[in-house]
């Protein structure tokens, strides 16, 4: 069946592509605090362990929403390492950072994902999609805290 929520196919496809950097930063970004959850040693083990811990099941929880959200634009959603990596504005490390590098490297990435989600809102935005908006919005709100909260542990 035509899909016919009001946004034309190419806004959709548009929208779709700007959400699967979206997607493909996030999906990274998990995969980078995982691993950094059970890499991380020293004497803030116990506290980044956790934090880390908090931060990777809200990605995982997220990277859901907006993959479901470039399917209910009618596109398909990419879900391989393969494409993600394409896709990603967030590299990976060789090796195994300390424990500062590792925030660091985190507020990089939730910074990373910030823009992304910024530059994706533009075109939801000028389509009329307001769910995208708001999805974006939500997403943005919360890697600028992650980053702020991670930040502050350098300070
Ligand atoms: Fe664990």
């Amino acid at each position: 069946m035509n899909i016919d929520i009001g946004i034309d196919a190419d806004k959709r496809n548009e929208i779709a592509a700007a959400l699967a950097r979206v997607l493909a930063d996030s999906y990274t970004l998990y995969l980078k605090t995982h691993n950094f959850h059970w890499n991380v040693t020293g004497p803030m083990f116990q506290t980044l362990h956790l934090m880390f811990e908090t931060q990777y099941t809200e990605l995982a929880l997220a990277v859901d929403l907006v993959a479901e959200r470039i399917r209910a634009l009618g596109v398909p959603a990419p879900g391989t390492y393969r494409q993600f990596i394409e896709l990603s504005a967030i590299k990976e490390e060789d090796g195994v950072p300390k424990a500062q590098d590792m925030i660091r490297l985190l507020v990089q990435g939730h910074e990373t994902v910030a823009r992304t989600a910024r530059e994706a809102f533009k075109a939801a935005d000028s389509a009329n999609d307001q769910p995208t908006c708001d999805l974006l919005t939500q997403r943005m709100q919360v890697h600028e805290k992650t980053a702020w909260m991670l930040r502050s542990l350098l300070e």
